[in-house]
């Protein structure tokens, strides 16, 4: 068998760039010319839409792989080139933040404001006898404090770790405990659901086990009572009494901007260690080259949480880097209303949205109408990132969130990677709906078989880089070995973190899901990626989750988890109707080998916080195993919702 990875999945439908955004495009076809004629020359122009204190001597020391070191002697400051350029440069009056909160107050950041209250975060933290180099957790909501914290902390060269405001003080202790933080900074609550939740307690109880940390610095949010001991210091006391000048000091280019901890479902959380120069360079470039923004004229939304590094990335240091002004929200897209989003766009005149497939297939499921009830004409390019987005899911945002004009990027990157690796550009790229299309210019990414060969068009396997890029991890903080053994060890002088992935007959790139999803059904490597696609085609699917379960004869079976779409009756006879019809459905449209033993239908699937669908507690229901860790479950209610309809569900075999 010489399969690596099943190609099932057809697709045909071709979107090219509208004209007037090709025409006035902030990259153009020639950028992969010129970076393939020299990458490291490229990025070198790239880091030069920076501001750089001193130049660099060396774009790129890989003489000790996979230990890279970009820029080599260049010194910047990152909130300096976030922040004071912009200023000096005359838009200090220009708003850098829209941030709505979840009860509905609102405030106005313009860039002097954020230069001003960074500077003032700045000297505070300094007073508490944070120095370049020391750790700071940051655990705070989606306020603009949280921006601000981790520009102040760039700004006097401290390592910031944010953990996500929604994990467990177990979590934030492990994380305190791994970087040796010296600082926390959080607030009393945040507004999530239409109440105000506690984050201080749980500070508390951490940092009752971390002896490293000396000061927690809170932010009063929601008013809520909070306890108060000694090493606790109010942001309104320490900070906005502090001066607004602050002069900052550049940094060398390898200087650790962040730790982000990425949470292995079952391993202890990898500390991702990103630095100064590269990591900027990439996020500014990628920012300005995948969304096209316009600083006068763009108003972005990236609506992810900070505590997740598309947050660090796409709503932090590239858009600021690029004088972008955006858009932040605190709270679910659900609260006070499901048309909460789009009441917001509508608002803002939104240009840009950047949002996650998760919530794009969780609007599908909520109907049509509560987007078209909205004006959302402002909009000119969606953009989407954390999973693979179903080709259904791709039209159904195009149509109903982009009035069918808008371009959808779909853009592939980790935590790891930084910033954006592989994604359309859209005044360039003619789109497939479902595809993250080609590398940016100046990252090479290629699809290899299990003895690292390059795969032809029209194969499947395992998505790698073959050369180092600006933005990549450096280590795993306190782990170099982890991190050798992790990226750089299953195929030789290449990095691999996971992903399957093919190459269509245009040599196109379709992400195809966590290579330890892939079912071996009947000799075949099927991803569950195409089967999950295959299942949203279907008018009456809003979300498929499948898995692998053993079987007796097939050696793995599929078992898909679906969620109607809200208009579908799915009560008795109807129910088994629509069971048959969509097992049909796959068998047509990826063969009768991708065809489902069982197909269940389900109200809600177990996603990680950050949206991922969680498949290994689904294989455990399917195999009627009892379940695993639910620890990083957003609701740990649905595994009992799925488990009873699994007991109770015909398991409709052939
Ligand atoms: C994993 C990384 C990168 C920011 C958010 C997630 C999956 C991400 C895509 C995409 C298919 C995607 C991959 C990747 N992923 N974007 N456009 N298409 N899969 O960061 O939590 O580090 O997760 O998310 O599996 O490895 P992360």
């Amino acid at each position: 068998m010489s399969e690596t990875l099943a190609n099932l999945l057809q697709e045909t439908r071709r979107f090219p760039p509208p004209a007037d955004l090709a025409a006035a495009a902030n990259v153009t076809a020639d950028a992969y010319d010129s970076a393939a004629e020299d990458r490291l020359a490229f990025w070198a122009r790239q880091a030069g839409r920076l501001d750089w204190s001193t130049e660099w001597d060396q774009i790129l020391d890989w003489s000790n792989p996979p230990f890279a070191k970009w820029f080599v002697g260049g010194k910047l400051n990152v909130a300096y080139n976030c922040l004071d350029r912009h200023v000096a440069a005359g838009h200090g009056d220009r708003v850098a933040i829209h941030w709505e909160g979840e009860p509905g107050d609102t405030r106005t950041i313009t860039y002097a404001d954020l230069l001003a209250m960074t500077s003032q975060a700045a000297n505070a933290l300094t007073d508490l006898g944070v120095t370049a180099g020391d750790r700071v957790a940051i655990y705070l909501p989606m306020i603009p404090e949280a921006a601000v914290a981790m520009l102040a902390c760039a700004r006097i060269g401290a390592t910031h770790s944010v953990v996500f405001g929604g994990f467990s003080a177990d979590a934030l202790t492990n994380r305190i405990q791994d970087a040796s933080a010296k600082v926390v900074i959080t607030a009393d609550g945040g507004f999530r659901r239409g109440k105000p939740s506690a984050l201080k307690p749980t500070v508390d109880e951490a940092v009752a086990k971390c002896p490293t940390i000396e000061r927690v610095l809170v932010v009063r949010r929601t008013g809520q009572d909070v306890a108060w001991s000694d090493r606790d210091v109010w942001w309104h006391e320490a900070v906005e009494t502090a001066s607004t000048e602050h002069t900052a000091e550049a940094f060398d280019a390898e200087h650790p901007l962040f730790i982000l901890y990425t949470s292995g479902t079952t391993a202890k959380p990898k500390g991702i260690l990103h630095t100064t120069g590269g990591y900027l360079t990439q996020a500014a470039y990628t920012h300005h080259a995948v969304f096209d923004l316009k600083p006068e004229s763009d108003v972005y939304w990236c609506t992810a949480d900070i505590g997740w590094v598309t947050g660090h990335s796409y709503i932090v240091y590239g858009p600021l880097a690029n004088g972008a002004t955006q858009l932040m929200y605190e709270g679910t897209p659900d609260t006070p209303h499901k048309g909460r989003f789009w009441e917001l766009v509508q608002k803002h005149k939104v240009t840009i949205l950047y949002t996650a497939p998760t919530l794009i297939r969780t609007m599908m499921k909520w109907g049509d109408d509560i987007p078209r009830g909205h004006d959302l004409s402002s909009l000119r390019l969606l953009g989407s990132v954390g999973e693979p987005i179903n080709p259904e899911a791709w039209i159904w945002y195009r149509e109903n969130i982009g009035r069918g004009e808008c371009p959808v990027v779909d853009t592939w990157w980790q935590t790891e990677t930084g910033a954006i690796m592989i994604s359309p550009l859209p005044g360039v790229t003619s789109t497939k709906p479902g595809s993250a299309m080609r590398p940016l210019p100046g990252i090479s990414a290629d699809v290899v078989d299990d003895q690292a060969q390059s795969v032809p068009d029209g194969g499947g396997g395992f998505l790698v880089l073959r050369e180092p890029w600006p933005s990549m991890l450096r280590t795993i903080w306190g782990d170099d070995q982890r991190f050798v053994d992790t990226y750089w060890s299953r195929f030789e002088g290449l990095y691999f973190a996971g992903d399957g992935a093919k190459k269509d007959d245009d040599g196109d790139l379709w992400l195809l899901g966590r290579v330890d999803d892939v079912m071996l059904v009947s000799g075949h490597n099927i991803s569950t990626t195409e089967v999950e696609s295959a299942l949203v085609s279907h008018p009456s699917v809003a979300e498929a989750a499948v898995v692998g379960a053993t079987d007796p004869t097939t050696g793995q079976a599929i078992v898909a988890f679906t969620i109607p779409r809200g208009s579908v009756d799915t009560e008795g006879s109807a129910g088994e109707a629509l069971i048959a019809e969509l097992r049909e459905h796959v068998s047509k449209t990826l063969g009768p080998i991708a065809k489902p033993r069982q197909i269940l239908l389900v109200p809600e699937l177990p996603k990680t916080r950050s949206g991922k669908i969680m498949r290994r507690l689904l294989r455990d229901v399917a195999e009627n195993r009892s379940l695993g860790d639910v620890t990083t479950l957003q609701d740990s209610s649905v595994m009992d919702l799925i488990s009873s309809g699994m007991r109770s569900g015909k398991s409709d075999e052939d």
